[in-house]
């Protein structure tokens, strides 16, 4: 059953917050939603940067570059949107250590520590930017905290570029690497792109939802990407790999 929302989008801002106005449950729920989001930024610059040292193509260095110095700052206004209510980012970090061992936190995770080369490169830019895509232009254009709609629509132009970026290296990489070597990189990379959408029904989205700071439960999200993906494959005439059903997704 659809959740009602409770409170229109980019109708509350930080002085709300700071001054009490809003009930100290949207707050939690809030720091938590952004707490979550700026690290995902940080974790996708950090994944780049790991690239730049990763990776010797000449031709991919400009753009990377270029992704490196966008995350960074999308980032920045995140964390800035939690220091203007009080939470700085050490604090914020500390919020999600637990967070960060989750199956949801694995794309960036690996991105930011283990991936190397330039098929690793293409996988996170497909798990992260595009998945940021969805997420960034279907939950948070309409949130109720203004700042964080404000955001959004900064960072989405910013992603839009990355997504073009990824589809456009995915065909190119299918003719360097051949078909079977992009299969093979996206069963590893697919269930970990599909898991960062977060599991479904949770209390927390349901208090997302409810308080507009989300317009989608994660299912839905994750099922826009599978498809649009597993459109993609189809007409690059690669696999896109079956998942199990429930999360943490698996390769079936
Ligand atoms: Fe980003
Ligand atoms: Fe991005």
């Amino acid at each position: 059953m659809p959740v009602r929302r409770e409170i229109p989008p980019r109708s509350i801002d930080a002085a709300a917050i700071n001054e009490r106005r809003v009930d100290p449950h949207y707050t939690r729920i809030l720091t938590r939603l952004l707490a979550a989001h700026a690290l995902a930024e940080k974790l996708t610059a950090l994944g780049y940067q790991r690239a730049l040292e990763t990776i010797d193509n000449p031709a991919l260095i400009p753009t990377i570059e270029k992704n490196l110095a966008e995350e960074r700052k999308h980032a920045h206004l995140i964390y800035r949107a939690l220091e203007e209510i009080g939470m700085n980012q050490q604090a914020a970090d500390r919020s999600m250590i637990m967070v960060l061992k989750a199956p949801s936190f694995d794309a960036p995770s690996y991105f930011a520590g283990h991936a190397s080369g330039e098929l690793d490169l293409l996988m996170a830019s497909i798990s992260l930017d595009t998945t940021g895509l969805i997420m960034i232009g279907v939950n948070y254009n309409d949130s109720s905290y203004a700042p964080h709609a404000a955001a959004a629509e900064i960072i989405l132009e910013e992603e839009a570029d990355h997504e073009i970026f990824a589809s456009k290296q995915l065909g190119e990489a299918v003719e360097k690497f051949g078909t079977e070597a992009v299969n093979e990189a996206f069963r590893k990379w697919i269930p970990r792109a599909v898991n960062f959408f977060g599991p479904p029904g949770t209390g927390f989205t349901y208090d997302c939802l409810r308080y507009g700071l989300k317009t989608r439960d994660n299912e839905d999200l994750a099922e826009i990407f599978t498809t649009m993906l597993s459109r993609r494959c189809e007409q690059l005439g690669l696999d896109f790999p079956e998942l199990t059903p429930a999360y943490p997704h698996a390769l079936a």
